[in-house]
């Protein structure tokens, strides 16, 4: 009796089986795809760029993987991820754990879609580039006050070697407060303690969970000490009744004649009742600013020390332009940044070299798309290689080295290169990117202009990452510290 039922459910086992591997029609090629695992065998998740670089080389620009059952198109090269991140459908973003989770749903700019989606980003995007347009004295101040407070926060501990993240981090987000809410704190106080601390955990948080995306199932089966979902969601239920607190303050004050911070813009939209423009939308684009545009400029800063402090030869010939720009000590403004062309190719060169976020955010079809002769149903997920372009030969004479150089042509910035994208490109490209090469060159040179960079004694000199990228992972460098000296 027991027999046929063990032969049907083997013989409905196999068909599962035979079912899962076959791909679509016209879909993208790719490694085999296995029941309940798909192509997890064949990807090495802590290193899904190296992964893929290998699976190009036998499929082509465009393959695909499948995430347990869900297939996932990936997409290498310069001119292919061009081609689809400039049209329109591909320009939809997947429902995603961590963000939703982070949010409490599809809200704010990087989970959403369609009129909510352009008219949050657009918003945003106006906002920034008004206030980084050349000529703005006002936001370049702010910054440069921040850069002047971190100094003399270095300057407390020369010739000592010391951890920079936190120090760094300090910076980043009073620049950010500022734009946000028109003033800053001192780091002592307790409020910047409890949003610091937020941001931290909601970070860690995210990168952990980036996994039930593809498999929400573990959320359930795995014990909290390993999923950390109730410490995730204490940590952002905190940070949802501070950012709404800051807007209740905001409207307290608000008198509908000042033309100040990113809340006052935002709130004349919601007191004219336009589309798509509500207090909880403010609070959700001031959560995402906070959370998206301090982690990634933090990790771009810590880079950009540690291959600083290995390469000073790299140092000596920045500050001898520095000095001769701007004059040694001197601080130095982003109005000068067109005379800068070697301080500028570091900054570009540390972009590409560290390649923080080296397969973006993911993708999705809005609807039947077809890219290079293949069928891409609607809602077929999407991801870029950004890494098969910074590390390509193709682009970069020495790839695997630190050569600013390639960004420099008889003495003079490359602006657009090809095969140079650490914003992603096209209609979901980083909208944070002018404050984002602002703030880099700002502090950077600054810090340049002033100290000189020194290994600890005993350090190697590895310029290696804590731990490779996987999706909406960032790459960062490993732990150390470092010696600043005042530049006799
Ligand atoms: C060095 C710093 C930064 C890097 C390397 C970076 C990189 C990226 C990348 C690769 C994406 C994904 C693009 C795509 O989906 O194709 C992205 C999206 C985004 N970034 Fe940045 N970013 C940085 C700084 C910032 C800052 C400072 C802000 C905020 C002020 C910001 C806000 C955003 C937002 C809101 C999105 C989602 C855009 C959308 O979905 O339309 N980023 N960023």
């Amino acid at each position: 009796m027991i027999w046929p039922v063990v032969c049907s459910l083997l013989v409905i086992f196999i068909i599962y089986c035979i079912k899962a591997s076959i791909r679509p029609r016209d879909f993208p090629p790719g490694p085999p795809c296995l029941a309940f695992l798909g192509s997890l065998p064949y990807l090495d998740v802590r290193n899904l760029s190296k992964s893929f670089s290998k699976l190009q080389e036998r499929h082509g620009d465009v393959f695909s993987v499948f995430i347990g059952s869900t297939p996932v198109v990936v997409l290498n090269g310069w001119k292919t991820i061009k081609e689809a991140f400039e049209r329109p459908e591909f320009s939809g973003r997947p429902g995603n754990f961590s963000g939703t989770f982070f949010q409490k749903g599809k809200t704010g700019i990087t989970t959403t879609e369609g009129k909510h989606w352009s008219s949050q980003r657009n918003f945003l995007i106006d906002y920034l580039e008004n206030i980084s347009r050349s000529g703005s004295q006002g936001f370049q101040d702010i910054m440069m006050d921040e850069v002047t407070d971190l100094k003399l926060d270095l300057t407390k501990k020369l010739s000592e070697p010391i951890a920079v993240s936190y120090k760094l981090n300090v910076c980043i987000i009073n620049i950010l407060w500022n734009l946000c809410c028109g003033r800053r704190l001192h780091a002592q106080q307790q409020e910047f303690q409890t949003v610091y601390e937020c941001v931290d955990k909601i970070t860690q948080f995210m990168s952990r969970a980036a996994i039930f995306s593809f498999l929400p199932i573990l959320t359930k089966v795995l014990p909290e000490s390993v999923t950390k979902i109730e410490k995730g969601r204490y940590y952002r239920n905190r940070f949802h009744e501070i950012s709404e607190k800051w807007i209740r303050e905001h409207r307290q004050e608000y008198r509908g004649n000042r033309t100040g911070d990113l809340q006052d813009l935002y709130l004349e939209k919601v007191n004219k009742g336009e589309d798509n423009f509500t207090e909880q939308g403010l609070a959700a684009m001031i959560r995402e600013i906070f959370v998206i545009g301090s982690e990634s400029v933090s990790v771009m800063l810590r880079w950009s020390l540690r291959i600083l402090s290995c390469h000073p030869e790299v140092q000596e010939k920045v500050q001898e332009e520095l000095d001769r720009v701007c004059g040694r000590g001197v601080d130095v403004t982003w109005d000068k940044s067109d005379q800068l062309p070697y301080t500028m190719a570091i900054v570009k060169e540390v972009q590409r070299f560290a390649d923080i976020a080296p397969t973006g955010l993911m993708h999705k079809t809005v609807c039947d798309a077809t890219l290079q002769g293949y069928h891409l149903p609607a809602n077929t997920l999407i991801m870029a290689n950004f890494t098969s372009c910074h590390q390509s030969t193709e682009f970069w004479k020495h790839p695997e080295k630190f050569h600013p150089e390639h960004f420099l042509e008889n003495g003079k910035l490359i602006e657009n290169k090809e095969g140079f994208m650490p914003y992603g490109l096209g209609t979901r490209i980083c909208p944070g990117m002018k404050l984002a090469d602002m703030e880099l060159f700002l502090i950077l040179s600054n810090i340049l202009s002033s100290y000189q960079l020194v290994m600890v004694e005993g350090d190697d000199g590895d310029l290696g990452t804590q731990f490779e990228g996987g999706t909406a992972v960032l790459r960062n460098p490993k732990p150390y510290r470092v010696v600043f000296e005042n530049r006799s």
